[in-house]
């Protein structure tokens, strides 16, 4: 099958406080945190990258974002055009859309949370599938125990969505919206319509009751072979780093490696590895990207 490919473009949003996460993040932005062996924001950018996505647009406090240009810089090293913007205060999900309307000009747009990690076979191939909607919208659920704390997608007999609801008291479902959408260009006014919620945000619920009420929302299920998590309390943000240990202990591979990543798209090439190692000494990164190098991981 051959799949003509949409989305080009994508949003990292990286802002917020983290207050869960104090006094971790009193001085530190929370998507610079370590997960592990790297900093939280490599994971979400390795879902765009993944997705096929070249130009990024990174969103995150006007505090922050300089450190953000130090890490990740423009994204040649990636093979990825990266832009930043600041959001001035955190009024929610739906703002990213519209700090991005430059960005976005006429194009679709994927959007994921900074503090979000997704991991699972052909998640690759899932993603391209969502990019590949032209005229649609396409979120991700996954099931959950603790269903009040999500925005919750309820289903009927033939597996179409009835309805989101935020944060419900009585949850229909357990299938949670995850921090990963891929929109069509109406976002952008989609987004300047939605009026703030009793918590002072715009809410992404509202938006994607917006592409529901159109009959225009997919949601595409993340089975039990897949693992996501938000890494937004002190409990999450430890399992996350297991997890991401286990797997690379387990494999001896590295997972969410963005010269990796670019390397296997070909959009760079062995010397551009090889030109990074450098920078990172004689860390296990280092010890990896070498054999990624030297075709050693297939
Ligand atoms: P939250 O976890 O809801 O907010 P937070 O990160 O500020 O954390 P806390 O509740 O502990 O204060 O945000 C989810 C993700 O979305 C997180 O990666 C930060 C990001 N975010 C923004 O960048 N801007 C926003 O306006 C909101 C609401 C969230």
């Amino acid at each position: 099958m051959i799949i003509i490919y949409h989305t080009k473009k994508g949003i990292i949003l990286a802002g917020g406080k983290g207050t869960r996460l104090y006094p971790l993040t009193l001085v530190t932005n929370k998507h610079l945190l370590a997960v592990y062996d790297k900093p939280m924001i490599f994971y979400p950018l390795a879902v765009l990258m993944l997705a096929g996505i070249q130009d990024i647009l990174i969103i995150s406090t006007s505090k922050a974002l300089p450190a953000y240009r130090r890490l990740l810089g423009d994204g040649r090293k990636y093979g990825i055009n990266l832009f930043y913007k600041a959001q001035k205060s955190p009024d929610g999900l739906p703002q990213a859309f519209i700090i991005g309307e430059d960005f976005i000009a006429n194009d679709s747009v994927a959007m994921i949370l900074g503090d979000n990690i997704f991991y699972g076979n052909n998640l690759d191939k899932l993603l391209k599938k969502a990019g590949s909607r032209k005229i649609k919208s396409t979120i991700f659920a996954y099931y959950v125990n603790n269903p009040k704390n999500y925005g919750i997608v309820d289903f009927d007999q033939k597996n179409r969505v009835k309805s989101i609801e935020e944060k419900p008291d009585n949850p229909k479902s357990n299938y949670a919206v995850t921090g990963l959408y891929f929109y069509d260009n109406r976002v952008v006014d989609y987004a300047k319509k939605l009026k703030p919620s009793h918590r002072g945000e715009l809410e992404i619920t509202d938006l994607n009751n917006l592409y529901l009420g159109q009959e225009d929302l997919e949601v595409e299920i993340l089975g039990s072979d897949f693992t996501w998590f938000d890494m937004g309390t002190v409990n999450n943000l430890i399992e996350a780093s297991k997890f991401v240990k286990n797997i690379e202990q387990r494999t001896g591979t590295k997972i969410c490696v963005l010269e990796e990543i670019a390397y296997r798209n070909n959009w760079i090439d062995k010397k551009k590895i090889l030109n990074v190692l450098d920078k990172y000494e004689n860390s296990p990164y280092a010890k990896f990207l070498q054999k990624v190098a030297k075709d050693k991981i297939r």
